[in-house]
């Protein structure tokens, strides 16, 4: 709908304005409906330019503009904008759309990018912790909404296989492996590894220089080193890959940091040739180019008044190579291989540094890339207790991600078995699946990410406010009105009459899915969507309250009946999108 406003409006530009920039001329939804449905500023950005009384100017737009098949007759309000407002026969026409094989009210890209988006990327003999649901379900949103939009997505999980832990991991693996535990819990004895060995080279530094040694053999290709390393990496996969099922997540590659270690001597070579690192110190680190605002430098840091440069290590004095390098390195190959019009990171915000100081060292290696691939840092922030502290168990520990997704099972099925107690077992345990997993991704997502927020059970299970129990729970609802409605349910796209206001206040939403994706997307924020969601979900119970569905009859229960198939629909892709399941019951 508003999309096809947009076009006649910058039509009608064209003609009144010939030279004008058309990009800015959008319709977006009226902040509020009293003053229409859809609004335009642009014609005062247009008559600024030009010195033009705005008002005076929109008056001359309208004047070459003709949207009566969908709206009434636009109205000039305050210093220029333009608002619009739908007829009821062009939404009916707008909603039947989707019934006759249209797509659901979005508008696929007109130019698909290619866009690598970089997410989860755990540590390998690691498990994961509850941290990891964040750049997880952010970035398997992102990757769902792109792709949804029409763009060439590949994902790409870059575990951290690679680095000084594998030293003291080895230490512990040759001299106090429990075969025992390896079998039940990988990753949970590769921990208890690492913790004995770390306390012990803290106590002990023959520890830490045996550590030293493994890891120089493992780096110079020592055969029994690398067999354990790779079974570090293998139990760890099959870890990753369990958790990966259970939150429905698939990668397109999963090339860890080890993948790049042949290009590390070269990158760093290439970087001190360029002039862009250079010793210090018998490390090799890459320093400000000193054309940028110092403010907006990551190589400098301001220390009492003074700036002074905040160097990225990319060779250790002893050869080693590290993070960041692999990173350029990793970099090189995306661009190599797929050409990427957008790479994508999702991480926590504390490796914003990290990234300021990848993308400009990145620049200035490959200057004549600056405009061809657009690198996006997507950060977020931490899960907290209600001490606004991070969240740990009682004792202290991080909270394993694994234990998260049973507890939140174990509490929905409880749930699920006191409201429905009638069902069989096995289906409570699927609602209470889906359920906790989508509870616990959704309130996730719903958040500003760049925020903090407090982990809650109550909060994220309850069928009330913006949670996934509550917008499964509506769709659930929606399916049950077809069960009763039955084999009478067949739908008409051509008798489609919006009288009552919750009715048109519902199809007005609806048409809105696609602006939710699109600004979901471009700003890398699915709490937008998950905010219409929840709008509509709102509508929706609005609209049920007032208007009878399976008690109406003839053109009145048929209008009814699509928008409730319809909103079914747009819950459902919408939830999908965000990596979410539904059910048909509840
Ligand atoms: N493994 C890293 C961590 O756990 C995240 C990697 C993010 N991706 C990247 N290309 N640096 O912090």
């Amino acid at each position: 709908m508003h999309i096809y406003i947009q076009q006649k409006l910058q039509e009608a530009v064209r003609q009144t304005f010939p030279d004008a920039s058309l990009t800015n001329v959008v319709v977006r939804p009226c902040p509020d409906p009293r003053f229409g449905d859809y609004q335009s500023n642009a014609i005062m950005g247009i008559a600024k330019e030009r010195k033009l009384n705005p008002r005076q100017a929109a008056t001359d737009v309208l004047a070459h503009l003709d949207v009566t098949d969908c709206c009434e007759t636009p109205e000039i309000a305050g210093a220029g904008f333009l608002n619009f407002r739908v007829k009821p026969e062009a939404l009916a026409r707008a909603i039947a759309a989707p019934l006759e094989g249209a797509p659901l009210f979005f508008q696929p890209v007109a130019k698909p990018r290619t866009i690598v988006i970089d997410f989860s990327s755990p540590n390998v003999a690691k498990p994961m912790h509850i941290g990891h649901i964040r750049s997880t379900a952010l970035g398997d949103a992102l990757a769902r909404l792109n792709r949804k939009l029409g763009h060439r997505v590949i994902t790409d999980n870059h575990i951290g296989d690679w680095g000084t832990q594998f030293g003291l991991l080895t230490v512990g693996w040759k001299s106090q492996l429990d075969r025992a535990s390896l079998e039940t819990d990988a990753l949970g004895e590769m921990e208890r590894l690492y913790k004995s060995v770390t306390a012990a080279a803290d106590a002990d530094p023959g520890v830490r220089e045996a550590a030293r040694q493994e890891l120089v053999k493992l780096q110079s290709g020592d055969p029994t080193n690398l067999e354990i390393w790779g079974r570090m990496i293998d139990l760890s996969q099959v870890q990753f890959d369990e958790i990966y099922g259970r939150l429905g997540v698939q990668f397109d590659h999963t090339l860890g940091e080890s993948f790049y270690n042949p290009e590390l001597k070269r990158v760093v070579q290439e970087l001190v040739g360029k002039g862009i690192a250079r010793e210090s110190q018998g490390a090799v680190c890459v320093f400000s180019e000193g054309v940028l605002n110092p403010k907006e430098d990551p190589f400098l840091v301001q220390k009492d008044g003074e700036w002074s440069p905040n160097p990225a290590l990319i060779q250790k004095a002893d050869g080693a190579a590290n993070y960041a390098t692999t990173d350029l390195a990793t970099l090189e190959y995306r661009w190599n291989t797929w050409q990427p019009d957008d790479v994508i990171y999702v991480t926590d915000g504390r490796q914003q540094l990290h990234f300021r100081q990848l993308f400009n060292a990145w620049q200035r290696w490959h200057p004549e890339l600056r405009e061809g691939m657009q690198l996006h840092h997507v950060w977020f922030g931490s899960i907290t207790g209600d001490d606004g502290k991070p969240y740990k168990t009682r004792s202290g520990e991080t909270v394993k991600l694994a234990g998260v997704l049973d507890e939140a099972q174990e509490r929905a099925f409880a749930v699920a078995s006191s409201k429905n107690p009638d069902l069989p077992e096995a289906q409570r345990r699927e609602i209470a699946r889906v359920v906790g997993v989508g509870a616990v991704k959704y309130a996730d997502l719903s958040p500003n990410r760049q925020s903090d927020y407090v982990f809650s059970w109550d909060k994220m299970l309850s069928l009330q406010g913006n949670t996934a129990p509550y917008l499964q729970y509506a769709y659930a609802r929606i399916r049950s009105v077809f069960r009763k409605a039955g084999a009478e349910a067949g739908l008409n796209p051509g008798l489609i009459q919006l009288r009552h206001a919750d009715e048109l206040g519902l199809a007005k939403r609806l048409v809105r899915f696609g602006l939710s994706m699109e600004a979901a997307a471009s700003e890398h924020r699915p709490n937008y969507l998950c905010l219409y969601l929840y709008e509509l979900a709102g509508d929706f119970a609005r609209f049920y309250e007032s208007c009878p569905v399976l008690k109406s009859e003839g053109a009145e229960r048929n209008t009814r009946l699509v928008l409730c198939e319809l909103t079914g629909r747009v819950l459902k892709e919408g939830l999908n999108l965000l990596g979410i399941e539904v059910l048909e019951q509840m």
